[in-house]
């Protein structure tokens, strides 16, 4: 039975959790916080890391039309000129004269049923004014109905290159990637002429955006620097509608393939797009620590906006020219994009369980898809106190750790070790005890089922690679 019910009792066993064992800390904490930034520590890098690689694996191993890339965060500054961002990337902000919470607007209105997606500042300030006349428009944080007007608020991040003595110098303003895919579309060139891909083709990469998100309060969901998963593909604009049709069913089987139930995502389609967009969907998935369905992945047909920005305002020609229909054409593009960060959070909610025990006692475990678990196996001496089971217990862990990631833990009795195993979402923890010293077999125990069973200790790394990949 799962025992953590409400989303705000799962939300605070979960942020206990992770900080306990260790995966994700607020960052700077000796110096009071920095807000809506995250450290991972050392099971969350594993877990992180781990779904990039399982995204990079399907993305790119396990397909002949992607190809990877990995771009600088820094970028020529007219690039967020091309794209639009810096003119129109923004939120409508308001805030709250007596105690100066920043709210966005946007959210406020979606929380009166009102939508406010892409809506214009004067849409924005007009339901924002009906609300306020009904004395309905307050502050989160006080209550005051105190509230100014919207206004918009960059969500880009400045920084400065260059030697000190110019730094504050407009010339030398740069901006943290918003968002990865800028880096995509400035090697789209390169790739092509490095590669011998052609159209359709796409290009992945994972790497860390920033954005000065106005509200940022829930947990790794919404933070200022994150990580994107993001993949464009270029195309001819007659293929769009099939490609599109399947990338989404690409995407969507990514959950159920990594354990998400089909109940738990849904499709949000959006009705209002940007000027250059002809569709555009997002992957919600219903997380219970933040108490509804929320977006994790969005897949968007871009047109050829992206491309014909760029060569516009580079003055490079960045036309395709295709062999088999003798046309010269800007490739259009749809693209996936997912957080790192949201896939983390999904995983873990839906992994965390409380389970009610013969006897009363409550286990904590993580149920993750175990190529995803931080550690794959742990290694326990039965005893401490006992030289030769920890000998033994140590000479499974060297030979085991060479193929993946295992821990070896003799603290405690093994019934607790088996519980903070579970915490961290370990699938198999092996006992060594007095007949492996007699026969070389030892316990394996599944986390899932709690089952034991005895095992060749030569056996043990191919039943343990075959369950984990
Ligand atoms: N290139 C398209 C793009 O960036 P987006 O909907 O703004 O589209 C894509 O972002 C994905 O990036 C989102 O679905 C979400 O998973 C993640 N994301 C966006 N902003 C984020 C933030 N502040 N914190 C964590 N993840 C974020």
């Amino acid at each position: 039975m799962n025992k953590a019910n409400s989303s705000q009792e799962r939300m605070e066993k979960m942020l206990s959790l992770t900080k306990r064992r260790g995966f994700v800390f607020p960052s700077s904490e000796i110096y009071g916080g920095f807000a809506a930034v995250y450290d991972y520590g050392h099971y969350g890098a594993l877990l992180k890391n781990n779904i990039r690689d399982a995204w990079l694996k399907h993305m790119v191993q396990l397909r002949d039309d992607v190809v990877g890339l990995d771009s600088a965060i820094f970028m020529h500054p007219t690039t967020w000129k091309a794209s639009g961002h810096i003119d129109s990337f923004d939120d409508p902000q308001i805030d709250c004269r007596v105690c100066n919470t920043r709210m966005r607007a946007d959210h406020i209105l979606e929380s009166f049923g009102i939508s406010a997606d892409k809506a214009t500042l004067e849409f924005i300030n007009e339901e924002l004014d009906k609300l306020r006349a009904e004395k309905k428009l307050k502050c989160t944080n006080c209550g005051s109905t105190d509230i100014t007007p919207a206004k918009r608020f960059s969500l880009m991040v400045k920084s400065n290159l260059g030697s000190p003595t110019d730094a504050l110098s407009e010339e030398n303003v740069v901006y943290l990637r918003p968002e990865t895919c800028g880096g995509i579309y400035l090697e789209y060139k390169n790739t092509l002429d490095s590669t011998r891909m052609k159209l359709p083709f796409g290009i992945a990469q994972v790497g860390k955006a920033f954005r000065n998100e106005i509200v940022a309060r829930q947990f790794i969901f919404r933070t200022r620097e994150f990580e994107q998963m993001e993949m464009q593909y270029f195309l001819h604009p007659s293929e769009m509608d099939q490609k599109f049709n399947e990338w989404k069913q690409t995407r969507w089987n990514w959950y159920l393939d990594y354990g998400i139930p089909e109940e738990k995502i849904h499709w949000y389609k959006h009705e209002k797009l940007a000027h250059y967009a002809s569709d555009a969907y997002d992957i919600e998935y219903n997380y219970s620590i933040l108490g509804g369905f929320k977006e994790v992945e969005g897949i968007h047909a871009r047109g050829n906006w992206d491309l014909s920005q760029h060569s516009k305002f580079s003055g490079v020609d960045l036309t395709y020219f295709d062999e088999k229909r003798g046309e010269k054409f800007i490739p259009h593009i749809m693209e996936t994009s997912t957080g790192l960060g949201r896939q983390f959070l999904m995983f873990l909610d839906n992994a965390f369980v409380e389970e009610e025990l013969e006897g009363g006692d409550v286990r904590t475990v993580l149920k993750l898809d175990k190529r995803l678990s931080p550690i794959k196996a742990a290694i326990f001496p039965l005893l401490k106190n006992r030289p030769e089971l920890v000998e033994k217990a140590q000479s499974v862990y060297k030979d085991l750790r060479e193929s993946f990631m295992c821990e070896f833990d003799d603290n405690g009795n093994v019934g607790k070790r088996y519980r903070r195993q579970d915490e961290i979402g370990t699938p198999y923890c092996i006992t060594i005890d007095f007949e492996t010293l007699e026969n070389d077999t030892v316990t394996v125990r599944d986390r899932d089922t709690m089952k034991q069973e005895r095992m060749n200790i030569s056996d043990l790394k191919t039943f343990i690679l075959t369950n984990i990949n």
